[in-house]
């Protein structure tokens, strides 16, 4: 089978004018401003199967919008190949984007003073879709999405939440293959962000569609994506299951421990003297530290601590997995792969 998505050694640029310093800077700013080019994405290659849902991820300005900008054809790159379905986004748009669906979180896609169910009525037209396949994807929607109870409320009226349900809809209404969301679930709350998870989730598995998700929020990560990318400075440092990435970076682990007496981190340290553990800067009664599970055994630190202090409660947890991603970004370019 064809990959779905493909993208081989994509390259973005952007000319940016770099202010001076001081007056005479902004003086000369004006007669000569001083152009440079930043590279927002870096020879970015990936495959993405028909079905899949990858999450692209990676701190603010690492290049993410600008490759979902290029793969939903609205930029067009600097050099380099995307393959969607067997079409290039940025030639023959037209073709192109009926057989795909865009979310931008950061801003609707809906006609802010018309009524919802008009947006979708005018979308239903744009993109050729027949009476059935409308009434069909509306029934999803609803019940998915319980959109119906806002249907006749201008796009402006909407919650967040609200008009974000609304742009997924709007965005599959045509029932495309490939779905592109940037940032879907930014300023939801805990309940909204669950129900698009759970949307996200269903039409996967029930309509076969393929999506890539970026998004800061690693409980979107944790709860849809097998498969991660993840980019820094526009450069990709991993490409590869969630799972392996924990298993790599799983073996650290972090003890909490409250005791009843005041110690500082310094006695703690003594106390596991010999392993390697490394103690955060506590306030006395909360301390943590940190090691890896294959140095330095759980159970023998533990046994030290109690033995030595007076220890009201502790804990062991493997990282978050903000942290196993934040390792990623921090380990840069050496962790290719
Ligand atoms: N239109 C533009 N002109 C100039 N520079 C831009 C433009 N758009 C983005 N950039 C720069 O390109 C880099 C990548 O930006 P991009 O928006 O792709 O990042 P991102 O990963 O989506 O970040 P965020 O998580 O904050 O949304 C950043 O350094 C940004 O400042
Ligand atoms: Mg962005």
């Amino acid at each position: 089978m064809e990959p779905m998505i493909q993208v081989r050694e994509l390259v973005r640029d952007y000319k940016i004018t770099r202010k001076r310093e001081g007056v005479t800077g902004g003086l000369i700013d004006l007669v000569r401003p001083r152009k440079e080019i930043l590279r927002a994405v870096d020879k970015v290659s990936f495959d993405i199967e028909p079905g899949e849902l990858v999450g692209y991820i990676g701190a603010n300005g690492a290049g993410k919008s600008t490759t979902i900008k290029m793969l939903t054809g609205i930029l067009t790159p600097t050099s380099g190949e995307v393959l969607v379905g067997g079409l290039i986004p940025w030639k023959n748009r037209l073709q192109y984007t009926r057989n795909i669906g865009a979310v931008f979180g950061q801003r609707t896609q809906l006609w802010w003073d018309l009524a919802v169910v008009e947006s979708f009525l005018l979308l239903k037209k744009i993109y050729e879709v027949d009476d059935a396949t409308y009434q069909k994807q509306m029934g999803i929607f609803n019940e998915l999405l319980a959109i119906g109870d806002f249907l006749h409320q201008p796009v402006r009226k909407l919650s967040l939440g609200q008009r974000m349900r609304c742009d997924l809809a709007a965005a599959l209404l045509h029932q495309p293959r490939v779905l592109f969301l940037d940032e879907p679930t930014i300023g939801l709350d805990v309940v909204a962000k669950d129900n698009v998870r759970r949307f996200l989730k269903d039409i996967r598995e029930n309509q076969g569609v393929t999506i890539i998700l970026t998004t800061h929020d690693l409980g979107d990560i944790e709860q849809l994506c097998k498969r991660i990318i993840i980019i820094d400075q526009g450069v990709v440092h991993f490409d590869g299951l969630l799972a392996d990435l924990r298993r790599r970076t799983g073996h650290r682990v972090r003890l909490t421990v409250e005791l009843r007496e005041k110690h500082s981190s310094v006695d703690l340290a003594k106390v596991t003297e010999g392993m390697p553990v490394a103690w955060e800067e506590g306030d006395g009664l909360l301390h943590t530290a940190e090691f890896n599970r294959s140095e330095a055994s759980g159970a023998e630190v533990i046994k030290r601590l109690v033995n030595a202090c007076k220890v009201s409660d502790l804990n062991l947890a493997e990282p978050p997995i903000e942290e196993v991603v934040a390792q990623i970004y921090r380990e840069g370019g050496s962790s290719n792969q």
